[in-house]
């Protein structure tokens, strides 16, 4: 008589041998862990619960033939002691396509993670739609994306992607919170690959010019992180992790860095020139603010013009804006708004505060900006800002002129402190662009119009270009000393704790 317990772990075992020794093997040679060991990486020890092992295709068409697991290893864990949901796909099991079957067990983790409120974590390894299965892995897919969508802004989704990423399994990590790449060989994002490229439009292109990590993470701007390999991923998914509530009704949790509060910033000094036309590396401004200098960018190589990213001040979970006067004098253009908005929007759907820091010669000027809809993209930031309703503490270090002086946090958008440096120059535009306009005809008037345009230069800046003119008014709350600034913005945050909260929204892809 057959032993029922024994038989079904005869069934458990034929399912974790995966795809076999061989495609097992082929994987390890290019330096991949197995579907199961990436899992393994990520979570605690001996804390996974693996849902729905036994399910299987259903699909019997070109000789498909039941798969392990279906191709995909969906479950919950802990990471740091904190819950999480899974799902891996299985490369070695029919190059992680996606069927019918596999693509219900990764719904039914989505909806199980949005009724327990805890986030998930998809590792992507996958040649899209499994081609056997024709409309069924479609459908698969839509409740997928339906899902996506529903747990949008409410439980954090994060996605590595460690493998190919192709057709209809791109979607997914498209509408999470943040996408992770790896540096792995044959890791590359695409809708359709080189060879439909090539017959549809006659380009020649590698996967990895097309889709590869170089490209999302500077170009197209789809990849939010990159690692090394897939060990460096997985703990960048801690890390990530680390930040963040586990859903939208709760706060991230609070850490002891060890770092005082009260501490002095005199480093700004020296980080920041007066001078407004010399460039500096914002982020060094940031390290000097957020405990113990850890600070973790988002889309570093994506319009760099803007630094977004998360840290901690005081122990607590912090959203970081700013310009970066480094890259293109820190203007706002088409990327960098999309860039920030959607990173002030991740920020106030999971109640993590956000302080800016602005040095801003404006919207970047010009046809390409103006034809590629700089009007559109540039009113995400102020819708973003506008619709926040967590925490916002704005702090301009020199330049704040024009739209994105309003766009970038200001009071006018609802900041709730705005702090100013003595260096700040809050004006409608330029001192030497305003003389120009303004005192034109003076200038061309004048046997000295190089010397009249000077003066004139420093009569606007003297009269609009600091911050004394809009302290007055009220729109800042306080010039600064740059040494007080972490000790200004750790008040800031305790006194806000407390902030009540607006409507929720989700976090649309942008
Ligand atoms: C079924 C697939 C598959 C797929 C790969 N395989 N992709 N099976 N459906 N989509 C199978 C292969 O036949 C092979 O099976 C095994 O997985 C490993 O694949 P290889 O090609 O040997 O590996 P590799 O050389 O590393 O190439 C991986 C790959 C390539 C780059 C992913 O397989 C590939 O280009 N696949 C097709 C990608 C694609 O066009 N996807 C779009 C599908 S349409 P054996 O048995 O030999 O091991 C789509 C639209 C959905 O997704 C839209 C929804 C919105």
């Amino acid at each position: 008589m057959i032993n029922p317990l024994r038989d079904v772990e005869n069934r458990r075992r034929m399912i974790m041998e995966m795809g076999g020794q061989e495609k097992i093997e082929k994987l390890r040679e290019s330096g991949k862990l197995t579907a199961r060991e990436r899992i393994e990486c990520l979570l605690d020890e001996n804390s996974f619960v693996e849902l729905m092992p036994f399910v299987e295709s259903r699909n019997t068409d070109f000789g498909l033939k039941a798969l392990p697991a279906d191709g995909v290893i969906t479950g919950y864990g802990t990471v740091d002691g904190r819950p999480v949901c899974i799902y891996a796909q299985d490369f070695t099991v029919l190059g992680g396509s996606l069927g019918e079957m596999h693509g219900l067990k990764i719904a039914h983790l989505l909806d199980f993670a949005l009724e327990s409120g805890i986030p998930v974590v998809g590792l992507c390894d996958s040649g899209g739609a499994r081609i056997h299965e024709g409309v069924d892995s479609l459908k698969s897919y839509g409740e997928i994306f339906r899902r996506n969508v529903q747990a949008s802004g409410r439980i954090p989704q994060i996605n590595v992607i460690m493998g190919p990423c192709a057709g209809g399994a791109v979607y997914s990590p498209a509408l999470g919170d943040f996408v992770i790449m790896t540096k792995n060989r044959g890791c590359h994002m695409f809708i359709t690959g080189p060879k439909v490229v090539g017959a549809v439009t006659g380009e020649k292109i590698s996967p990895s010019e097309l889709g590869g990590w170089e490209i999302h993470a500077a170009k197209s701007g789809n990849c939010h992180l990159v690692a090394e390999n897939d060990i460096s991923a997985m703990q960048l998914v801690k890390k990530l992790l680390s930040f963040l509530p586990l859903n939208c009704d709760e706060s991230p949790p609070v850490v002891n860095t060890g770092d005082d509060p009260m501490r002095r910033t005199p480093e700004i000094y020296e980080i920041v020139p007066e001078d407004q036309k010399k460039p500096y590396d914002v982020r060094e401004l940031i390290r000097a603010v957020v405990d113990c200098r850890e600070f973790l960018e988002i889309q570093p190589n994506f319009a760099p013009n803007a630094t977004v990213g998360l840290a901690r001040i005081d122990g607590k979970s912090t959203g970081i804006v700013a310009n970066n006067p480094w890259f293109y004098a820190g203007c706002l253009d088409v990327d960098a708004s999309d860039k920030i908005a959607r990173f002030v929007r991740f920020c106030d759907c999971f109640n993590i505060p956000v302080v800016t820091f602005v040095d801003v010669p404006g919207y970047l000027p010009g046809v390409e900006q103006e034809h590629r809809g700089v009007i559109r993209h540039g009113a995400k930031v102020i819708y973003a800002y506008s619709e926040a309703s967590i925490p916002l503490i704005t702090v301009i270090v020199r330049k704040a002129y024009g739209g994105a002086y309003i766009a970038m946090g200001s009071k006018h958008l609802g900041a709730d402190i705005v702090y100013a440096f003595p260096t700040a120059e809050i004006a409608v535009m330029g001192p030497e662009g305003a003389a120009e306009i303004i005192f034109k005809k003076e200038i061309e008037a004048s046997e000295k119009p190089e010397e009249v345009k000077l003066e004139k230069i420093e009569e606007y800046r003297q009269k609009f270009a600091n911050p004394v003119r809009a302290a007055a008014r009220g729109y800042i709350d306080d010039v600064i000393d740059p040494q007080y600034t972490r000790m200004r913005i750790s008040s800031a945050l305790r006194i806000l704790e407390r902030k009540q909260r607006r409507k929720k929204h989700r976090n649309m892809p942008m």
